[in-house]
């Protein structure tokens, strides 16, 4: 399954010839995740969109939240919050690309974009290479390989621009996030604290992740 899933991406990048998800920055110098744009492949065969995110998601990103069901949103938010304020929407959609990196994941239903899938990771400080990573995916459609997807693309986008430790806090009853960070061979260190697992694993394992995904 995995096997069929791995040759449909292979063979849909050799077919697209895509050009490369990066723009050069400025001066050709390094990589711009600002402007990154995949196209790949979900494990039941459809084609999403994986995108840097933009101030002009708000109105979609308060979208994906709403289709967050409360289980869902006390995961990824720790509480059951329910609602995003403007000031949220701001600092989710107008980040820097530096401390802050967010992709979102959209698919085209009914002739609009959607946001079905959001990852992000944010440096611990300004001088840290140490990246938390959160991701969420809609539950409509949870169990398609998206969260997976986004972990991927976030991971190389952080390697790209040299953090290197990685770091995220989930639920104990969290078992869907657990469980794609364990199947991933991502997770060499856990420590539990009042409920909430705390998880590590190294640039060299995110690596060995990417050479094998
Ligand atoms: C965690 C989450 C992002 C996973 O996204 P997803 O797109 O459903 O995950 P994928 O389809 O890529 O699944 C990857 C692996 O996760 C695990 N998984 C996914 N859904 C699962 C479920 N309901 N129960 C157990 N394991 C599950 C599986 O190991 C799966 O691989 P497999 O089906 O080959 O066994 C999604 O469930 C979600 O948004 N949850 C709410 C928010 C959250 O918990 N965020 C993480 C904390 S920041």
């Amino acid at each position: 399954m995995l096997t069929d899933h791995r040759d449909r991406r292979r063979s849909y990048q050799r077919n697209a010839a895509e050009d490369s998800p990066w723009s050069t920055a400025a001066g050709g110098r390094g990589k711009d995740p600002r402007s990154y744009f995949a196209r790949d492949v979900t494990r039941d065969g459809g084609v999403i969109a994986i995108r840097a995110i933009r101030p002009d998601d708000k109105r979609r990103l308060c979208e994906h939240f709403r289709h967050l069901g409360p289980t869902s949103a006390y995961f990824r938010f720790f509480s059951p919050k329910r609602r995003i304020s403007e000031q949220d929407l701001i600092s989710l959609t107008e980040i820097d690309f530096l401390r802050n990196v967010t992709l979102v994941a959209t698919l085209s239903i009914q002739g609009a974009e959607r946001i079905v899938g959001l990852g992000q990771y944010v440096l611990d400080d300004d001088r840290s290479r140490r990246a938390q990573l959160a991701c969420s995916v809609v539950d409509a459609y949870q169990g398609r390989g998206i969260g997976a997807l986004l972990i991927e693309h976030l991971l190389g986008i952080a390697r790209a621009c040299g953090v290197v430790d990685f770091a995220a806090d989930v639920l104990g009853d969290n078992h869907p996030m657990l469980r794609l960070l364990a199947k991933s061979g991502l997770v060499t260190h856990r420590s539990t604290q009042a409920g909430v697992v705390h998880l590590t694993f190294s640039g060299a394992e995110a690596d060995q992740f990417l050479a094998a995904a």
